[in-house]
């Protein structure tokens, strides 16, 4: 049998695709059944990385989803629009859908996925997080069976990289995003990786699939990597912590009607957990659940080649399907229930302030007698218990205090912070993290 393929876009992750499609031998033999009939591009003119038939490729990408001869709709192209009109067109056209967008499926999957399964159709995004690694299909399936307690991710590459030269060489924010620039890690305008908006995006989608539920996008709390400063670091590497970009979602026991924590933020990391091992521009994402306990997917989260094999592998997913139908001659079949996302209703989202975890906080005092001891009041009157307070440095003549809490009420937390900021010999907070 021939499964006709229809790609829109062929940047990086486009051209990876052709790539595979187009050099089957050593790989799943289905692929030989796998043709691509058109490709959607910007230009005609441009020079490619892969040779294609002139015919296969135009600029008319609205004649590629309601081409009757295609069968599968790959959408690379990345960004909110076009990539949501084609995608609802090509569903309303009967057309399954691979897609690597993260950004449109985290904002518009309510409307793609009422879309896909009113027309019995697949939407399969195995590249939109953590590229490579296979993490949407395990949870839908390897994992189904289990109930999640929590997903904890390094899901952007650019921010890890960024985050691990400022730790492997003492360097600032600024010097390492214009080095990760220069290296071609970080984009010209880097707001939606070091501002958090990839990673929230990823979250909404692995909390969605793993808590069953959609995800309201605006709902994740998100706080990028732009203020993790130098001293930061150095205090963390002291503390036996690294700083990492953590995307969370968790679904504690004690939070009411099932609400889930899903967020995004710099996190001081134990030395010794799992994820603080994970450098440069690698993703790793643990899941934990019941029975199988801790699980982690580590490996390259973007790259044409890593990318490419989750869209190319989630084709495989949808073509196997429709030969098993085929071959059974079956009519008005339903949709395989571990390939879909039927999810009705929304999570619930709890605020931050009800999120108990520990905290870290960097004071600048006053060097006088007994400013620890107003600090240590107000945490207790706020019953914030300190796991450790350090006091090594001075910056010009203010002292600088580090606290570690225990396990806190962030609300509580927020509250002992106001009082504190109110204490004469307190300066400023310059930074505030949250502690794995
Ligand atoms: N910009 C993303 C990252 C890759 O830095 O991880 C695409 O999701």
């Amino acid at each position: 049998m021939a499964f006709n393929i229809g790609l829109l876009g062929l940047g990086t992750v486009g051209t990876g695709a052709v790539q595979l499609l187009l050099d089957k031998s050593g790989r799943h033999p289905l692929l030989q059944e796998l043709v691509i009939r058109r490709v959607g591009v910007r230009s005609l003119n441009k020079t490619r990385a892969v040779s294609l038939p002139l015919q296969v490729l135009t600029t008319d990408l609205e004649a590629i989803v309601s081409d009757p001869e295609v069968d599968i709709v790959v959408e690379v192209l990345g960004g909110l629009e076009p990539a949501r009109s084609l995608i609802l067109k090509a569903i309303n056209h009967g057309k399954h859908i691979v897609t690597a967008n993260k950004a449109v499926i985290a904002l518009y999957g309510d409307e793609i996925f009422t879309a896909a399964n009113q027309a019995r159709v697949y939407v399969l995004l195995e590249a939109a997080v953590g590229g490579g690694i296979p993490v949407i299909q395990p949870l839908k399936q390897s994992l189904g069976v289990n109930r999640i307690q929590a997903v904890t991710g390094i899901v952007n590459g650019t921010t890890n990289f960024i985050l691990t030269a400022m730790h492997a060489a003492d360097r600032a924010f600024n010097d390492v995003l214009a080095d990760a620039q220069r290296l071609g890690y970080a984009e010209a305008d880097p707001t939606a990786d070091v501002d958090g908006l990839d990673a929230a995006d990823k979250i909404a989608i692995l909390a969605s699939l793993a808590f069953g539920g959609r995800i309201k996008l605006p709902e994740v709390y998100r706080e990028g990597i732009r203020q993790v400063s130098q001293a930061d670091i150095a205090y963390a590497r002291k503390l036996n912590f690294v700083i990492k970009l953590l995307a969370i979602a968790r679904q504690e026991q004690t939070y009411p009607s099932n609400q889930l924590q899903v967020r995004v933020h710099p996190t001081l990391v134990p030395q010794s957990h799992p994820l603080a091992s994970v450098n440069g521009v690698y993703n790793a994402i643990l899941i934990e659940g019941e029975p199988i306990g801790q699980v982690m997917f580590f490996g390259p989260g973007a790259g044409a080649g890593a990318t490419a094999s989750a869209v190319v592998s989630d084709i495989l997913n949808i073509v196997a399907d429709l030969k098993t139908r085929a071959q059974a001659s079956a009519t008005n079949v339903t949709a395989h229930p571990l390939l879909t996302c039927s999810h009705q209703d929304y999570c619930r989202v709890a605020p931050m302030a009800d999120l108990v975890t520990r905290f870290y906080a960097r004071f600048l005092t006053q060097d006088h007698p007994g400013v620890i001891g107003k600090l240590g009041t107000c945490f207790g009157s706020h019953g914030v218990s300190l796991e450790s307070v350090v006091q090594t440095g001075i910056q010009g003549d203010l002292a600088e205090i580090v606290v570690v809490t225990h396990d806190v009420r962030e609300g509580d937390f927020r509250s002992s912070l106001n009082e504190i900021s109110t204490l004469e010999a307190v300066d400023s907070i310059p930074s505030v993290l949250r502690v794995l």
